[in-house]
């Protein structure tokens, strides 16, 4: 493998290498998963030097044609993922649900990881990641682990609580309510977190990002909003509205996260604000995420652009945002499964200010993430009318 090194221009003590192995002598990018978010992702690719490869199993997935080279292939398979990753320079993810052996494997074999594979093991089971905060004094909520259903049975006096799956849960599937012993039913018969109840005030994330040499870019926090009967984002305004004190204690909670999980990339930190303004991680998730799709319009330096930056080895961007913004996720309407529809797009792209992210997923169904719309706006009570009308307007329905 031959070496090119970059000399940063505007800082001769400063150089960032990368592995020149591309037919066009560029940087050989590999992601894990084709869904949205790296669909977003090489949309930002296109502006670098950067040769884009994307495993996954379904060939008409949102990334398959937006990326130079597509492997279809399972990225939970020790196989699959080596043989995809064993040619690249670098690799990152787009879904934590991928074979982090292989990625092992790859790393000590110089592939560079994107979150390193180490990093990866701990935010994959919820289990580990509680523990991880407690043995790094990050504050979380009280938890307890349970192995099965009978020791959840015993644990009457933690609640009201949350439980929590260790591995398998996504978009809240992991995740039930247990409030009383009545609610006890509802909880996991295998390894998981019973997590005490916060008693939230807001629920916002953070978007944090760091590089190979320890430098942290960090984008002011959002605050999110929960659709309660899906359990996914309803939306988000950024930046937070928090008190300074508050706004200090999320962004060093962020920062001790994203250093003791040694790890470069990018991260999404979700934490919690309770009725006394304590801070609390809830998770944290080692990719680019759903809190952070406004950075593209709103901010500087996307968090896509961002991880390139990252992983290609220039310097980060700028973090600042240029105008607040909302975000609303489309989401195929309760009733509708089959080819996707967009009704009230027209109206909706009347709107100034308004951007539209179709994800180009050709079947909807019933809660499934189909794109998101992003308002800027300076006024608040703007950002949330307009994301109000959206919602309501534009509903993603199928014709069969
Ligand atoms: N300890 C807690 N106290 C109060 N509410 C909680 C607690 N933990 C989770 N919740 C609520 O449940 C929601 C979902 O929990 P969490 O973020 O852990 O899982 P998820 O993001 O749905 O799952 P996954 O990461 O697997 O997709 C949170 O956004 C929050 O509203
Ligand atoms: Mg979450």
């Amino acid at each position: 493998m031959e070496k090119l090194v970059h000399l940063d221009q505007t800082n001769t003590n400063s150089y960032s290498s990368i592995t020149k192995n591309g037919s066009q002598g560029q940087p050989r990018a590999g992601i894990l998963g084709g869904g949205q978010l790296g669909r977003m992702l090489l949309q930002a690719a296109a502006n670098y030097p950067v040769e884009t490869f994307v495993m996954e199993n379904d060939p008409d997935c949102p990334s398959a044609h937006l990326c130079h080279h597509f492997t279809k292939g399972d990225i939970t398979n020790f196989n699959d993922v080596y043989n995809f990753g064993k040619g690249l320079d670098l690799l990152t993810i787009e879904i934590e649900s991928v074979n982090e052996d292989a990625l092992e494997k790859l790393q000590q074999e110089g592939v560079k990881i994107y979150p390193h594979p180490s990093a990866l093991r701990i935010i994959k089971d919820k289990i580990l990641q509680k523990q991880f905060y407690k043995d790094s004094e990050i504050p979380t909520s009280d938890f307890i682990i349970t192995q099965n259903k009978e020791e959840l049975l015993q644990q009457e006096h933690f609640l009201p609580a949350v439980h929590k799956l260790g591995k398998g849960g996504y978009d809240g599937k992991g995740v039930q309510i247990i409030e009383t012993k009545a609610d006890f039913e509802k909880g996991f018969n295998g390894p998981a977190v019973l997590e005490k109840m916060v008693a939230i005030k807001k629920e916002i994330a953070v978007m944090i990002a760091i590089n190979d040499k320890g430098d942290i870019a960090i984008y002011p926090a959002v605050d999110m909003v929960f659709d309660q009967k899906l359990n996914l984002l309803d939306y988000q305004l950024s930046p937070a509205e928090l008190s300074e004190k508050t706004m200090w204690k999320v962004e060093a909670v962020a920062m001790k996260v994203v250093n003791g999980l040694k790890s470069p990339g990018i991260f999404a930190v979700e934490l919690f604000v309770d009725l006394n303004d304590q801070v609390f991680v809830n998770e944290t998730a080692p990719r680019v995420h759903n809190s952070g799709h406004h950075t593209i319009e709103a901010n500087y330096s996307s968090q896509f652009d961002m991880l390139w930056r990252v992983m290609l080895g220039y310097p980060l961007g700028c973090t600042e945002h240029i105008l607040p913004a909302a975000i609303v996720n489309l989401v195929g309407a309760e009733g509708f499964s089959g080819p996707a529809v967009y009704e009230g797009l027209d109206e909706i792209m009347k709107l100034e200010n308004v951007f539209v992210h179709i994800y180009g997923k050709k079947q909807t169904k019933p809660g499934r993430k189909m794109g998101h719309v992003t308002i800027l706006s300076k006024e608040k009570q703007e950002l949330i009318h307009q994301a109000t009308r959206i919602k309501n307007n534009l509903i993603v329905k199928s014709h069969s």
